[in-house]
């Protein structure tokens, strides 16, 4: 196993495994006051090709993270021989936390208790509780359970599709989280649009709306609308997606003790299988992004006010400061501008001093567009180089707001507190560190802030 430490591309303050292969957050939950963040994980192999298991850490305070023992793994009596995949866990009538999630093969869903305070988990009981999916669902297109309590009994509703016709977010009831009745598709999607397979659907109330999160066209997507509790079926009104690309994927919430719901995505390799398997390990988790629900059916995002916790050493903290001088590849950054009409701001990031390598976020007032410009962020081979964006209109006289974050190979922007971009980055020069800014047009700088970010390992 290669030093991982010594990997200039690992990031040091977003969650992460011990080693090898992450994908999917699964089953996050608060429990006994604490918050439990379990995954998929391949404990063996770091290019994704293992059997899944679900790895587990624990948190106080939902940014410092304990890693505790494997969750679940695959064996030959439960249904999961091939894998255990995503899902969600909840406490059970009697409080005592239940995970429901997919095991493979074929797709079939099956049920792990813990009564030992999720030190362990018993699978025992009864496996699968779902064998099969209903009439015409094809069996491999049949995964990741979400549940939710409402007062006749527990919902489930799991990701699946009907091949060139449309993904289905396919909805069941139960009175114990054993007994499983397929009642209908809480909704539908069209394949042209959304795909014809979604999956990890992640469905909750958020203010006067609900969300139904979905994964598909590897992309996060996201419907608000209005969930009908007598008919069970849910209404989209609005669509949007979170990363704006395809490093963020996969996303699952929570609840908190404060009543927030708070969100974890899987942040993608975006280099290939034989650089992932060299450097022994693939994949993190994003920071933890508290939604909310904005007036028009328009989804909140951004990180979570805990991240404040991971500052360290503030290195720029005026708006009148150039950037010249400051250096890092582990940052936060936080920008607001009052811009002009017309006018454009743009802030390099893991830049080198001769500017061969630069990942540039950038703001154009007149196309009212955020976007994340990877396509100079490294000079080296089998690196995806992309642009990652999103429409973003600012109302007038509302100053653009950004909150840039810079975890070596990890990009996070988070933008007026509505859109969110994600991106990896592997720059191949240990100079690329510099941070720079350009505007053009009427831009005035409000707040400029820069710390360093110690690791939380
Ligand atoms: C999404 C996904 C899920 C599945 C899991 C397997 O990334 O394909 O649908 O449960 O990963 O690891």
């Amino acid at each position: 196993m290669p030093d991982l430490s010594a990997d200039p591309h690992r990031p040091i303050y977003h969650f992460l495994p011990p080693d090898n292969w992450m994908n999917d957050p699964n089953g996050p939950i608060f429990y006994q006051g604490r918050y439990h963040l379990m995954y998929q994980y391949a404990p063996d192999v770091a290019d994704g090709w293992g059997a899944k298991h679900w790895g587990h850490a624990v948190s106080d305070d939902l940014v410092h993270w304990e890693h505790l023992p494997i969750a679940l793994s695959p064996d030959q009596t439960a249904g999961d021989q091939d894998g255990c995949y995503t899902g969600s866990a909840v406490l059970d009538d009697d409080g005592t936390p239940t995970i429901l999630y997919t095991g493979v093969h074929p797709q079939v869903q099956c049920i792990a208790r813990s009564r030992d305070g999720m030190q362990t988990w018993d699978k025992r009981a009864c496996n699968p509780v779902i064998a099969e999916p209903p009439a015409g669902i094809a069996p491999k297109n049949f995964r990741d359970p979400c549940l939710w309590r409402e007062d006749d009994g527990w919902y489930m509703v799991i990701g699946s599709g009907v091949e060139g016709v449309g993904g289905r977010a396919l909805l069941y009831r139960s009175p114990d989280l054993m007994d499983w009745e397929y009642l209908h598709p809480l909704c539908e999607g069209v394949a042209t649009e959304t795909g014809d397979m979604w999956e990890c659907p992640d469905f909750f109330a958020l203010g006067d709306r609900h969300v139904l999160l979905i994964s598909a066209l590897g992309e996060q997507i996201y419907f608000i609308g209005h969930y009908n509790d007598a008919t069970h079926r849910f209404e989209p009104e609005s669509e949007g997606r979170i990363g704006g690309g395809v490093c963020y994927y996969a996303a699952k919430s929570f609840a908190d003790g404060d009543g927030r719901r708070i969100l974890w995505g899987w942040l993608r390799e975006r280099r290939d299988r034989e650089a992932q398997i060299a450097a022994g390990w693939s994949g993190a988790m994003s920071l933890p992004q508290a939604l909310t629900m904005l007036p028009g059916a328009r989804l909140g995002i951004e990180p979570a006010s805990e991240v404040e916790a991971l500052r360290g050493k503030a290195l720029v903290d005026d708006a009148g400061s150039d950037l010249s001088g400051i250096r890092g590849d582990a940052l936060e950054i936080e920008l607001e501008v009052a811009m002009g009409v017309d006018a454009a701001v743009e802030l390099g990031v893991r830049c080198t001093p001769d500017g061969r390598e630069e990942t540039t976020v950038r703001y154009d007032g007149a196309a009212q567009i955020i976007e994340l410009d990877m396509t100079r962020s490294s000079v080296g081979k089998g690196v995806e180089l992309a642009v990652h964006s999103r429409p973003l209109t600012l109302a007038r006289g509302e100053a653009l707001r950004l909150q840039v974050f810079v975890d070596r190979s990890v990009i996070e922007v988070y933008a007026n507190g509505r859109e969110c971009l994600v991106g990896r980055v592997y720059p191949t020069r240990s100079d690329a560190v510099d941070l720079r800014m350009r505007t053009s047009g009427d831009v005035a700088v409000n707040c400029l802030r820069v710390w360093e970010m110690p690791s939380i390992w």
